[in-house]
């Protein structure tokens, strides 16, 4: 038996690093998964796997939302589970990060968990039934990363938190992951230096970078019945970092 059996899971991102990770536990676990991305090659890579249908999302469209939560409750009958896991990271100095840039990453890692919240919610709520798990970063907890990155993570924090007092009578949960630094395509420039990985992980008090796998067990406990009770909550998966 699967922890995840008879569930309809949209996972946004669903097509690389941390979000394919999740696709893949979430799929032997025994649910029905829709791996949403903008990267339309790499998705019909995911739609080869067994219990995994790809579906094309640019999660900053409000119209694209629209479209596929209708089509999943059409197609499958339910929606069971939402994990706002796409985002977009830069390396820009904070001297050069103008009013474009600032938007640009703002409405894909805030506007677009904030869409899908407000799309999925209401095929949640005729079900009175439903957990969203939100992927921030630890950069929304420390002082680190003067940048917009940092404040799109923040604003996830916060709707997070707000989502769940506002969903949590019609039986939506919402709860918020914070990963540290994860190996993924994202972070993967930091591996090209060795003194900056070997820096990284001294720093670290687990003595290791995150891999997908930790930040997919955190999200299928958070998914699952097994955490009926918790909504609102934040937990950080950072190896210790953040605790410091
Ligand atoms: N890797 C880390 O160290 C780390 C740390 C903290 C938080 N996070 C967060 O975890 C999430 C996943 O990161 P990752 O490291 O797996 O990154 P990744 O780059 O490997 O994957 C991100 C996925 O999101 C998709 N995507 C980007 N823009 C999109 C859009 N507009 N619509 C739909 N899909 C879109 C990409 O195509 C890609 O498949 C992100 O929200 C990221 O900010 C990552």
């Amino acid at each position: 038996m699967g922890r995840l059996d008879n569930k309809v899971v949209i996972i946004t991102g669903g097509a690389s690093g941390i979000g394919e990770g999740m696709v893949d536990l979430f799929a032997q676990e025994g649910a029905t998964v829709i791996a949403a991305d903008i990267n339309e090659a790499a998705l019909a890579k995911a739609s080869q796997k067994p219990n995994v249908t790809g579906m094309k999302l640019n999660v900053a469209s409000d119209e694209d939302w629209q479209a596929l939560a209708k089509e999943v409750n059409d197609r499958f009958g339910r929606i069971d589970v939402l994990v706002n896991n796409a985002g977009i990271s830069s390396e820009k100095p904070f001297e050069e990060i103008n009013s474009e840039d600032w938007q640009k990453m703002l409405t894909v890692n805030g506007f677009g968990p904030f869409a899908g919240m407000k799309h999925v919610a209401p095929y949640m709520a005729a079900q009175k039934k439903g957990s969203i798990v939100n992927i921030s970063s630890y950069t929304a907890l420390i002082g680190q990363g003067f940048n917009h990155y940092t404040a799109s993570k923040g604003a996830v924090r916060a709707i997070s938190k707000a989502a769940a007092t506002t969903f949590g009578r019609q039986g939506i949960r919402v709860n918020a992951l914070f990963p540290g630094i994860i190996e993924t395509p994202m972070t993967e420039a930091l591996s090209t230096s060795k003194e900056l990985l070997g820096h990284l992980i001294q720093a670290t008090p687990l003595q290791r970078l995150g891999k997908p796998l930790d930040i997919a067990q955190a999200a299928l406990f958070l998914a699952s019945d097994e955490s009926s009770y918790i909504t609102g909550a934040e937990l950080v998966i950072d190896g210790g970092f953040s605790a410091q």
